[in-house]
C-alpha cells in the first residue's frame, strides 16, 4: 500500500497520464502476487488444518527423550515442550555449569509465580542489597511467562541463609561458594546457605534458571530433587568495554551488567577514556569532559557513576574504572592551553590516536593525581587500581627535555619505568599513602622486559598480546585478554582510507572464547587471577553493543567459572542455546548461534 501511495504523491499534473499508467501497473501487479500467496495459503489450509476460520496453524512439535537427547516429532496434540524436555531428559540446562549437581530423580513441578515467599535474615550491610535481588528474581520470572495466573499453583518457599552478612563489598578473595537445594516434599522448597552475600545472589541466579516456561501448559516449571555445590575456578572474570571510541548510554551498560549477572561474571572494566574522548565527569577535574567528550549528553556524570557502581555490586559485580595514561591520551587534555610548556599532551597531533602526557610539565602528573582521587571515590573500591599503560610509545618522549637531563636517551626504558613510578607515586597519594593491593596494566614490550622489575610495585599484568613467560616467570599476576581468543572486536574490517587491513583479523567465534585456556598453555596457573573479554569500539555504537558481547561472553564466562576440561559438543551447544534464549526473554541481545532449527533437533547439527 504504501508504495502506491508514494507513487500517487508523486504523479504531477505535467506528467498526469503517464503516471497514472504506471501507478496502476504497479497496484495490478501487487494484487496478482498476492491472490497468487493466498491461493497457496488457502491449499495448505485445507491440507493441514481442520479449523473452518481462516487462521493459519502450523504443524506442531513435540520431543521425546531418547539416548539422553531431545527427538522432534510431528504432532497434532503438543505433550512435551523443547523447554522441558532439555531440562528432563539429560543435564538440566544451567550456564555456567556449576560444579557439581546431582539430580536424585527427575520430576518437576508448575509454579505460582505470584506465590513465592522468601525467609531470610541479614544483617543490615546486604539487607538492602538482598531485598532487590528477590525482587529481580521475581521480575526475571515475569518476564519468562508475563500476565496474570489463573489456577493457583505450587508455592515456592526460598530460603536464604548467609553466613557472614557483614561482606557488602566484593573482592578479589570475596568467597562466591554457594549450596543449593531444592527439594518437594511437603513444601516445595529452595534451600541457599552461602557464606556471603555474592554466593547467595549466584544461587538466586541458578535457581532461577531450574525454572523455565513449558509453551504447552503455558506455565512456569521448576526442576526438583536437585542438589548443586559450586564455586568459581577463577576470582577475576570480567568484560571490558571502551566507553571512549564510541559513548553508549548508562541504560545499555546496565543491560550488559544484567546479562554478566547471568553469567556469574564479576568484574566490569570500563576503559572510559581514551586519546579520542574524554566522557566521564571527574568532580575535581571537570574540564576534562567539558573538552573530551563527544557531546552533552555524552557524558557520565558522577551519579551515573554511583549509580551502575550500586546496581552493578547488587548483581554480584565489581566496576573497575581505567583512565589510560600515559599513552593514549589526548580529548579533554587540551583544556591547560596551548603554550608548548603547558601542554599537558605531547604527540597528539602527530598521532591523534595515541597522546602522551607530557614528561616536560609536572603539572600533568598533579592533574592525574586527582583524576585517580576521584576514580578511587566514585568506585567505591580500592583494592584493585587499572592504570592503564597501553602501547606507550617511547619515541614520542624522545627529545623532551625530561629525557635530556636524565640523559635517558640510551635508556628510553628505563625513562618509562621512572616515568611509571611516578605515576604510581600519584596514586599512592591519592589512595591515602599506601598502594592499592592489586595496580594493573596493560601487557607490551616494556612490561616485558626486565625494568618492570624496577618498578616500585610488583604489578598485575592485563595480558592481551605477545608471549606472557617473561612476566610469568618475574611471578607477577596475570589476567588473560589475549587477542584472537577473547577479543569481541576483531573482525569487522577496515574503519579509515588510509588502512590497509582490520586493526584485527579475524573474527572470533564463540567456540574459540570457550576452549581458549592460557594458563593450561602458558603453566603458572597459581599466577592466574582469571581472565576479561575485551570490546575495542571503533566498529561498535548503540546497535550493536549487545550482539558483540553475546553469546561470546557467556561461552567465555563458563571457561572461567567452571574451566570444563573437555568440550562435549552436544551439552555445551545446547545448554547455551538455552541460555541465549533466557538472555532474550529478558531483553537482552545476542547473536545467533545457528539456524533455529539445530535448537529444535539437538545433537543433529
Ligand atoms: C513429581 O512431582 C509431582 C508434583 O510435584 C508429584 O505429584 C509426583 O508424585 C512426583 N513424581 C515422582 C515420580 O515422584
Ligand atoms: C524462617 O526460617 C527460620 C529458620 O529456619 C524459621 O525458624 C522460621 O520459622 C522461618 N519463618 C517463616 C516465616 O517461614
Ligand atoms: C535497590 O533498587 C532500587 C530501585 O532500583 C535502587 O534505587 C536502590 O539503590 C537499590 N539498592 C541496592 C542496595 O541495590
Ligand atoms: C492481574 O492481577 C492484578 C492483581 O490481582 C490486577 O490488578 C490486574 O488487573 C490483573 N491484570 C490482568 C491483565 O488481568
Ligand atoms: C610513535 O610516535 C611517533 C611520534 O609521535 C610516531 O611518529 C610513530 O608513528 C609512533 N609509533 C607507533 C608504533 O605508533
Amino acid at each position: 500500500m504504501k508504495k502506491t501511495r508514494q507513487f500517487s504523491d508523486s504523479c504531477s499534473s505535467v506528467m498526469f497520464v503517464m503516471f497514472v499508467m504506471s501507478c496502476f501497473l504497479v497496484l495490478f501487479s501487487y494484487t496478482d502476487s498476492l491472490s497468487h500467496v493466498n491461493n497457496a495459503l488457502r491449499i495448505q489450509n485445507t491440507f493441514f488444518s481442520e479449523a473452518d476460520n481462516d487462521e493459519f496453524e502450523v504443524v506442531r512439535y513435540t520431543w521425546k527423550c531418547e539416548s539422553n537427547k531431545c527427538v522432534r516429532y510431528h504432532t497434532n496434540k503438543q505433550e512435551v515442550s523443547l523447554n522441558t524436555c532439555n531440562m528432563m531428559c539429560s543435564q538440566p540446562s544451567l550456564w555456567p555449569k556449576p560444579e557439581k549437581v546431582i539430580v536424585t530423580y527427575k520430576n518437576s513441578t508448575v509454579i505460582d509465580k505470584t506465590r513465592i515467599s522468601f525467609n531470610f535474615s541479614t544483617q543490615w550491610q546486604v539487607y538492602n542489597m538482598l531485598i532487590n535481588t528477590t525482587d529481580l528474581f521475581k521480575r526475571n520470572l515475569e518476564l519468562l511467562k508475563p500476565g496474570n495466573q489463573t489456577t493457583p499453583r505450587a508455592t515456592l518457599h526460598i530460603i536464604i541463609s548467609i553466613q557472614d552478612s557483614t561482606t557488602d563489598k566484593l573482592k578479589l578473595g570475596t568467597n562466591e561458594k554457594y549450596h543449593l537445594v531444592v527439594e518437594n516434599n511437603d513444601n516445595l522448597e529452595a534451600v541457599i546457605v552461602a557464606e556471603t552475600y555474592f554466593g547467595a545472589r549466584h544461587a538466586l541466579e541458578t535457581l532461577s534458571q531450574l525454572i523455565w516456561y513449558d509453551d504447552v501448559i503455558d506455565e512456569l516449571r521448576i526442576l526438583h530433587n536437585v542438589d548443586i555445590i559450586d564455586s568459581p575456578k577463577f576470582p577475576h572474570r570480567g568484560v571490558m568495554i571502551d566507553t571512549a571510541r564510541n559513548y553508549f548510554p548508562l541504560d545499555l551498560i546496565k543491560k550488559v551488567v544484567d546479562g554478566m549477572a547471568m553469567s556469574k561474571l564479576n568484574v566490569l572494566h570500563l576503559h572510559v577514556t581514551d586519546a579520542v574522548s574524554f566522557p566521564i565527569v571527574l568532580p575535581r577535574v571537570k574540564q576534562l569532559a567539558a573538552f573530551g567528550a563527544y557531546g552533552r549528553d555524552m557524558i557520565y556524570t558522577p551519579e551515573d557513576i554511583k549509580d551502575l557502581v550500586q546496581y552493578s555490586l547488587t548483581r554480584g559485580i565489581k566496576v573497575l574504572l581505567e583512565v589510560d595514561a600515559p599513552g593514549h591520551v589526548n580529548a579533554g587534555w587540551n583544556f591547560a592551553g596551548e603554550s608548548l610548556n603547558k601542554k599537558y599532551v605531547i604527540c597528539g597531533e602527530s598521532d591523534i590516536l595515541n597522546g602522551h602526557l607530557n614528561p616536560d610539565n609536572d603539572e600533568a602528573l598533579l592533574v592525574l593525581e586527582d583524576i585517580y582521587n576521584d576514580l578511587l571515590e566514585l568506585s567505591g573500591y580500592n583494592e584493585m587500581f587499572h592504570m592503564g599503560s597501553d602501547e606507550v610509545n617511547l619515541t614520542c618522549w624522545k627529545g623532551t627535555q625530561a629525557v635530556k637531563t636524565k640523559k635517558a636517551e640510551n635508556s628510553m626504558k628505563q625513562f618509562w619505568a621512572s616515568y611509571t613510578n611516578q605515576m604510581l607515586e600519584r596514586l599512592k597519594i591519592a589512595n591515602d599513602g599506601r598502594y592499592p593491593d592489586h595496580i594493573i596494566m596493560w601487557s607490551s614490550p616494556l612490561t616485558e622486559s626486565s625494568e618492570l622489575d624496577t618498578l616500585d610495585v610488583k604489578v598485575t599484568i592485563q595480558h592481551w598480546l605477545g608471549n606472557p613467560s617473561s612476566i610469568l616467570r618475574r611471578g607477577h599476576k596475570v589476567i588473560y585478554s589475549t587477542v584472537g581468543q577473547w577479543y569481541l572486536d576483531c573482525g569487522f574490517g577496515m574503519w579509515k582510507p588510509s588502512m590497509t587491513s582490520g586493526v584485527c583479523d579475524p573474527y572470533t567465534p564463540w567456540q574459540k572464547f570457550y576452549k581458549h585456556r592460557p594458563w593450561v598453555i602458558n603453566g603458572y596457573r597459581e599466577l592466574a587471577l582469571g581472565g576479561e573479554v575485551c570490546l575495542w569500539t571503533e566498529e561498535v555504537e548503540i546497535d550493536s553493543l549487545e550482539t558483540r558481547i553475546w553469546p561470546r561472553s557467556a561461552a567465555f564466562a563458563e571457561r572461567v567459572w567452571s574451566d570444563p576440561d573437555t568440550m562435549n559438543d552436544y551439552d555445551v551447544y545446547t545448554r547455551l542455546v538455552s541460555f541465549v534464549d533466557r538472555l532474550r526473554s529478558r531483553g537482552i541481545k545476542s547473536s545467533a548461534m545457528w539456524p533455529r532449527w539445530c535448537s529444535q533437533n539437538p545433537g543433529k547439527c
